[in-house]
């Protein structure tokens, strides 16, 4: 095949923190974090073209607006091209069509995919060959979870949240995801985490409690842990989600808990069965009611 028809398709997944511990801001204005990350099958693919205009064609599920996505230099997807571009010093150009299925500004990690599926189509198109270390590295400048979109699976997060380590998982976990249509902004949550908690230690609470539940592959036992320091910042902002949380859980959910920053929900669920009949349920009051199973694997060429 010729150079110039190549094409490569990269999937990169949604993640959810089965744990988020905050500490109080460190003086870069990022909060230290203990929290574990699990990707799970709703995904984002990137499809990358040899080409210089760095157009970004976007096709989005039902359920995402995309007036949401940026384009014309503004998205995460320019910022990957040009970190590899200064790492390998020369031109990472190419032409690009985004499917998205992970909602846009849902706690989700949406656009840290994009980044994470950009810097992967890029390096295999260009055959720069970069590390895994220096792949990181370059993750890690584009956002706090990009390095884990690159991982997959389960996995530790420290600093915040960019050095991750992968966790034993002895678990298939199911979850039923209510994405939201009106997004929330990361920084407000955490800008709001700091006024409910001016007192937040600097030490993060830890995360051992999901780590050994995953080990263990108990969907009992992890319910019982799920931990999010951002659930209550962004209930505060957005309360309506109180009463979709108590409602998953009256329907057979194992916990609900709002996944990252939120504003989308997600629902632990012991099986399979559990899954769609909790789903079933919460659809009587919801446009869009996913199932997802974690964890998958991280950043990935199709064949
Ligand atoms: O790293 P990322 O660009 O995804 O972070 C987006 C915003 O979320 C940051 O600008 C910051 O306001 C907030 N954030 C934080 N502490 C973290 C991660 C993100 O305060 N550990």
């Amino acid at each position: 095949m010729s150079r110039v028809a190549r094409a490569v398709t990269v999937r990169a997944s949604a993640k959810i923190n089965l744990h988020l511990g905050v500490g109080a801001a460190r003086a870069d204005g990022f909060h230290p974090l203990d929290t574990v990350y699990q990707a799970i099958g709703l995904h984002d693919d990137l499809t990358v073209v040899a080409g210089t205009s760095g157009r970004i064609e976007v096709e989005v599920a039902s359920y995402i607006d995309d007036a949401g996505v940026p384009r014309g230099g503004g998205n995460i997807i320019d910022a990957a091209s040009l970190a590899l571009a200064r790492h390998h010093m020369r031109p990472v150009l190419a032409d690009y069509t985004l499917r998205k299925t992970i909602p846009v500004a849902g706690g989700m990690a949406g656009g840290s995919a994009d980044a994470a599926a950009a810097l992967v189509a890029l390096d295999r198109l260009h055959d720069l060959n970069t590390s895994d270390a220096d792949l990181l590295a370059l993750a890690a400048e584009l956002g706090s979870d990009v390095p884990f979109a690159l991982i997959g699976g389960s996995a530790h997060g420290t600093g915040r949240g960019e050095l991750v380590r992968p966790l034993v998982d002895r678990g298939t976990w199911w979850w039923v995801v209510v994405p939201n249509r009106e997004g929330l902004s990361t920084p407000a949550v955490y800008r709001h985490f700091d006024v409910l908690h001016p007192d937040a230690s600097p030490t993060p609470p830890s995360a051992v409690p999901v780590i050994e539940a995953l080990a263990s592959g108990s969907p009992l036992k992890l319910g019982r842990a799920l931990r999010n320091d951002l659930q209550e910042p962004a209930l505060d902002l957005r309360p309506e989600l109180g009463a979709l949380l108590s409602r998953g859980e009256m329907a057979g959910a194992l916990r609900g808990l709002v996944s990252g920053s939120g504003p989308s929900c997600i629902f632990l669920c012991d099986s399979a069965e559990a899954a769609r009949a909790v789903a079933d349920d919460l659809r009587a009051h919801h446009d869009v009611v996913l199932i997802a199973t974690g964890a998958v694997a991280g950043a990935h060429v199709l064949p």
